[in-house]
């Protein structure tokens, strides 16, 4: 099959599209025909080996830690051919390939009513939006919520999220966001390039690794750290196929593109790899 792999850590240079090796699947994994490959911000670090210690990978490694496909040889109750999606482990062989084996207990039947390969974009952003939210902030109805940095993938499902449960939603976004994110739900923005932030709020999220002049947070500071939930990521697909939640999706490319994708991703969305 073709992938992209890297043999070394470095820049963008060392992703390689090579013919490796269709995986074959062990005992409770399934293999995937893989319809789209989400990009996350992440990918890069562990590319560039910044985040060994916190996720070792082997050398070649696959990058991609969310994917949606079909099963591609029935098991583990999985039936071939059944529209998936799926969070990868951070440090398994990943999705940036035709096919990948997923553990079936992280397997999540796709949603209906999106292109399959888009659907790619759901599970990590959609998931970590939800933690957030209500995990960790316990974000309720007519609670007021600042989302900084809600142009982005994250920021797009949080925006969302926190509207559905009746929260009064401010965003932090460009130009080029703005107007999605007022379709998304949001009831103030404020645009980053061109005023400080202000303002006081029950909840503050912040998705922007380099705080705005201005921001301070008060109450406690909760790093949040994406856990994987296919309970949840099955009830955020429900929502997609209710037409509750939309996915936006900035780029669709070929997966041979992948290194592009890593030195300048789109922004305001998710970029999707086609294999
Ligand atoms: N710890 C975890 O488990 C976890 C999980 C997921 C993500 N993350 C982190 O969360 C962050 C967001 O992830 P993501 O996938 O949503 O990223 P993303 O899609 O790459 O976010 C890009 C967006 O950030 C916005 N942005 C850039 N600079 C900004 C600024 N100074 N102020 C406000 N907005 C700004 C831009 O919005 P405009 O389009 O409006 O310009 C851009 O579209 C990343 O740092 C990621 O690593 C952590």
């Amino acid at each position: 099959m073709k992938a992209v792999r890297f043999h070394d850590y470095g820049d963008s240079k060392v992703l390689r599209y090579e013919e490796v090796p269709t995986p074959v699947p062990g005992p409770g994994e399934v293999l995937v025909k893989i319809a789209g490959s989400a990009f996350n911000p992440v990918d890069d670090g562990i590319r560039g080996g910044y985040l060994q210690q916190v996720f070792p990978v082997d050398l070649p490694h696959v990058p991609g830690i969310e994917l949606s496909g079909t099963v591609a040889l029935s098991a583990a109750g999985w039936p071939a051919g059944e529209p998936v999606i799926a969070l990868l482990s951070m440090t398994a062989p990943g999705s940036a390939a035709e096919y990948a084996l997923v553990p079936a207990e992280a397997l999540v039947r796709a949603p209906r009513t999106v292109d399959l390969a888009d659907a790619a974009a759901l599970p990590s952003s959609a998931l970590t939006a939800w933690q957030v939210l209500f995990e960790h902030a316990k974000l309720q109805k007519g609670q007021t919520v600042l989302i900084n940095g809600a142009g982005g993938a994250v920021g797009g499902y949080a925006v969302q999220l926190a509207k559905q449960v009746g929260a009064v939603v401010t965003a932090t976004a460009s130009k080029r966001s703005a107007d999605r994110l007022r379709a998304r739900g949001a009831d103030h923005l404020i645009d980053y390039t061109a005023e400080p932030l202000s303002g006081q709020f029950d909840v503050v999220v912040n998705l922007v690794a380099t705080e705005a002049p201005g921001f301070n947070t008060a109450g406690p500071n909760i790093n949040v750290f994406l856990r994987p939930d296919p309970a949840r990521l099955a009830d955020l697909v429900a929502r997609v196929d209710a037409g509750e939640l939309v996915i936006d999706v900035a780029e669709r490319r070929p997966l041979k593109d992948l290194a592009a994708v890593h030195d300048n991703p789109a922004g305001g969305g998710k970029s999707v790899l086609l294999p």
